[in-house]
């Protein structure tokens, strides 16, 4: 199975990566986790990126706060699908990270989650490597199919609490 590369703009976003890291882990994928910077490291991030596919990467995911430029980089030098996880590091909440992410130019595309959506940057991750493993596929039609049997529980047990006979009226 192909590699999922998890790449951190500092070692303070690993609190929030870790939603990626142990998705990825749930569904079983090889993950190679990196402290890679723009700004800070640029050329060891630029070479990961361009070595990526070699090595055997199917996916990358990069989550970075503030002036976020760290996705869009590995973007600019890989094919492979790039995803971007803006985090809420600075003092702008994090809309300063999403929009630095998600604002790409026309050609170098990333695929940005919500700030701080690294959990849904790894079940991402785990859709595009299951294009190709069939058994990633079943794995995630019944992780699907269990979120969703949880949210009809769910509906039952609300509905239950809440019915009055009434029909709901005042
Ligand atoms: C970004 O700046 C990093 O991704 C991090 O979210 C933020 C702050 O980094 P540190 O100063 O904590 O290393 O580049």
């Amino acid at each position: 199975m192909k590699t999922v590369g998890v790449v951190m703009g500092s070692a303070s976003d690993v609190s929030v990566m870790e939603g990626a890291i142990e998705v990825l882990r749930e569904f079983g994928v090889p993950v190679e986790v990196r402290v890679l910077s723009a700004h800070r490291t640029p050329d060891d991030a630029l070479q990961f990126a361009r070595d990526a596919a070699d090595r055997g990467f199917g996916a990358l995911i990069a989550g970075a706060g503030k002036a976020a430029h760290l996705a869009g980089v590995l973007a600019a030098v890989t094919s492979l699908p790039v995803i971007g996880v803006p985090i809420a590091s600075g003092d702008l909440g994090g809309l300063d990270a999403l929009l630095a992410m998600v604002q790409m130019p026309p050609g170098v595309p990333v695929a940005t989650v919500a700030v701080d959506g690294a959990r849904n940057a790894g079940l991402l991750a785990v859709r595009i490597l299951a294009l190709s493993e069939d058994g990633l596929s079943a794995a995630y039609d019944k992780f699907r199919h269990g979120m969703a049997a949880k949210v009809r529980a769910a509906d039952e047990g609300i509905r239950a609490r809440y019915e009055d006979g009434g029909g709901g009226g005042s």
